[in-house]
């Protein structure tokens, strides 16, 4: 059952095509549906391949989450999210942790955008980062603090949402309200691995913990066969969407 009274998305799953070359990532996006999924390029994807692979998935219909989690100077990041807007990816990413200043340059910037403008989404506390490493890094008394104050921030500089686990999704969705969008990396089927991520919640789970959108990369694009595994995915949530 979902908890959280707010409708599922009608396509939650964001895959992370975590590549090192835009081949790797053009030749899976080439099986996948872009009616049941959206995509995400990162760090890694974006450095090696830059825009022209945002460019080629948006021209083969898929939603693009730009994941560059910008973190720098007020102008320089509302620089950016003007390029990235400008580029019509459907979602892009700041890190929480640069500061109001920061984030309301930001929103500003996509709020003065013309066209359609991008979700834009705050990086709380990374879901790899686990209680023992946020007391060494020293920011904040306890994860749950940490990743609060910074969706407050978020939420205070008017952004679309945030980034955070799914195991903090059903408080921050009690906290914040049903149009504060949640998503939540870290998701794992039963039968994966952690791999470096230290919370991790299966995608049925974390809907029913209150996320709008899931971002699975290594369970999908891992998979012995990764189509059969995004349309399983997809067909249990459904079927749990269907039984709530
Ligand atoms: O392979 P896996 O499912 O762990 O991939 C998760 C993806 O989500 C990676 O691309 C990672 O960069 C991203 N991500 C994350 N934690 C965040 C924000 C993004 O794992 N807080």
């Amino acid at each position: 059952m979902i908890k959280t009274g707010a409708p599922m998305s009608s396509k939650p799953i964001i895959v992370a095509l975590d590549y090192d070359n835009a081949d790797d990532a053009l030749s899976i996006a080439a099986q996948l549906d872009p009616q049941i999924c959206r995509v995400k390029v990162g760090k890694e994807l974006h450095t090696a391949a830059g825009p022209t692979v945002v460019e080629d998935l948006m021209a083969r219909g898929f939603d693009v989450f730009l994941d560059l989690k910008f973190h720098d100077i007020p102008n320089t990041v509302a620089s950016a999210c003007k390029v990235a807007a400008s580029q019509g990816v459907w979602m892009v990413n700041v890190h929480a942790g640069g500061g109001k200043k920061m984030l309301d340059a930001a929103r500003n910037a996509i709020d003065s955008f013309s066209g359609k403008k991008p979700l834009l989404i705050g990086v709380t506390v990374l879901t790899s980062l686990s209680q023992p490493e946020l007391t060494e890094i020293g920011l904040a008394p306890n994860l749950p603090a940490a990743v609060l104050r910074y969706a407050e921030l978020t939420k205070d500089a008017r952004l679309d949402g945030v980034v955070c686990s799914a195991l903090e999704a059903t408080w921050l969705r009690d906290h914040f309200g049903k149009n504060f969008k949640l998503v939540t990396p870290g998701i794992r089927l039963a039968e994966d691995a952690k791999g470096d991520q230290a919370r991790v919640v299966t995608p049925v789970d974390a809907i029913k913990m209150g996320s709008d959108y899931l971002v699975i990369g290594r369970s999908i694009t891992k998979a012995k066969d990764p189509i059969a595994t995004l349309h399983k995915i997809n067909d249990d949530l459904k079927t749990m969407e269907a039984s709530a």
